[in-house]
């Protein structure tokens, strides 16, 4: 195992807040919740999403940081080291294995949408934003997504450019990139909302994100709520234990975990701020587009804003690198099993995942236009199903198995070691949510929502 020689890298302090804010903060913030907002109604989906947040994500996020740190190492590993100290079954193990899954799963859909970011750094750079307005934009999507060639060529290019950076060795340039871009990504953002803000409804976008319509409050719209929580704070599939292993112990995990989650927030509420008033003034443009919605709203801000074309190109650039600070932590967990379990070289790991991730992603690419129609699977398209599985069925329940180890099984004194900083307070009421509060909501979610999906 590489272990001392990944500690090297990553072992200095506030790494593992860098890491796990890379790895949080991509599309799932600047992509995926505007457009499951804009498709679930707005202000009520808003308002369990952010419950979900705080009485599930955040406190399965610390059990999840803790097992990584007890483990000190991959999360299957990891488990294996914890369950062994706690003298629990070796069945939890299919933790990790669930994650190994579940990042691979993800991983394959989101380097095509990480294409289409890609597409648009080159769009924006040839003046391509200049003078859309919603017809033009929607059209220039469209044919996007009809072009099956230009689509597998940018979801080619990214994991190209993913697994080179893994390769090369510089992992400590996602360093980096999260210190230095993402800072930038988080100012362009604001400058985007200022600028929508001036240019668009605010006062409309602003009603839909956060007004609360008690009708507005669906089964499936919890179900996707807390299947985003899980999904954007990279949660259940073991990449923030993989991270949590290089969390030195003299930081607090409490902490941490909330300036992350406090990060995260804020980057998917601005980027939806910075959205939705150009939903609102646009013709023909409507929230409920689907996953077009900030392919098609962005670039109008961008073609009539000063400075838009290099506005543009360096927003869409930054997206794309957001999104390859995701993917390397989507990868990581399937490649320390590789690794790990079957002796591969961690070069030849990375590439193995990274083309079957490919191959399986092709079918994505087939979901946007040929097979979109499609109800083969359980009544879904492909990239409908995967994201389904993923944030919906394995992610949640990932989670929820995490907070009922940590809550249930794992030996208090170990438990304890890891929380010595939080209060006693905070300790005790951390404990009752994770051992109660999350593995019950998520069970109930869980059912309830599979029930109005397909009774
Ligand atoms: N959290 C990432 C996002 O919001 C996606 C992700 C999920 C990354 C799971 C790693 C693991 O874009
Ligand atoms: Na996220």
């Amino acid at each position: 195992m590489k272990r001392a020689q990944k500690h090297a890298i990553w072992g200095r302090r506030g790494t593992f807040i860098l890491a796990a804010t890379g790895s949080a903060v991509g599309l799932g913030n600047i992509w995926k919740f505007p457009y499951i907002t804009g498709e679930n109604g707005g202000g009520a989906f808003v308002l369990m999403y952010l419950l979900c947040i705080c009485l599930i994500g955040l406190p399965v996020m610390v059990a999840e940081v803790l097992l990584g740190r007890r483990g000190r190492a991959s999360p299957i590993t990891a488990m294996q080291a914890v369950t062994r100290e706690s003298g629990s079954s070796p069945g939890w193990n299919v933790i990790g294995l669930f994650g190994v899954l579940a990042g691979f799963l993800i991983l394959s859909y989101y380097s095509v949408i990480a294409g289409w970011t890609l597409e648009y750094v080159t769009t924006a750079a040839r003046g391509g934003f200049v003078g859309l307005d919603g017809e033009s934009a929607k059209q220039a999507f469209d044919a996007l997504l009809a072009n099956k060639s230009a689509l597998v060529q940018w979801q080619t290019a990214f994991l190209c450019m993913t697994v080179l950076v893994i390769v090369f060795g510089v992992t400590r340039g996602l360093e980096t990139a999260v210190r230095v871009l993402m800072p930038l990504l988080f100012v362009l953002l604001l400058v985007l909302l200022g600028y929508a803000a001036y240019v668009g409804d605010f006062a409309a976008g602003a009603s839909f994100l956060f007004s609360f319509k008690f009708a507005d409050l669906s089964l499936e719209g919890l179900s996707l709520a807390l299947g985003h929580a899980f999904f954007t704070l990279s949660l259940g599939m073991g990449a923030i234990m993989a991270y949590g292993s290089y969390m030195p112990h003299k930081s607090s995990i409490v902490k941490t975990v909330m300036m992350v989650g406090v990060l995260d927030t804020l980057v998917a509420l601005i980027a939806g701020l910075a959205i939705f008033p150009i939903v609102f003034a646009t013709n023909g443009v409507e929230p409920g587009d689907g996953s077009g919605l900030m392919f098609i709203s962005l670039p109008i801000v961008f073609g009539s804003m000063p400075f838009g074309t290099i506005f543009g190109t360096l927003f869409f650039l930054l997206v794309t690198l957001a999104a390859w600070s995701s993917t390397i932590s989507l990868l990581e967990p399937a490649v320390a099993y590789l690794t790990e379990r079957f002796r591969f070289h961690r070069v030849s790991a990375n590439l193995l995942i990274a083309s079957l991730a490919w191959l399986l992603g092709l079918g994505t690419v087939m979901s946007f236009n040929d097979w979109s129609d499609s109800t083969y699977f359980l009544g879904m398209n492909l990239f409908n199903f995967i994201d389904f599985i993923t944030a919906s069925v394995l992610l949640p329940l990932g989670g929820a198995l995490m907070a009922v180890y940590v809550g249930w099984f794992m030996k208090r004194r170990p438990l304890r070691r890891e929380l010595k900083l939080e209060s006693r307070e905070t300790f005790s009421r951390w404990f009752t949510i994770v051992r109660y509060v999350s593995p019950v909501l998520v069970l109930v979610v869980f059912i309830m929502g599979l029930y109005g999906k397909f009774a």
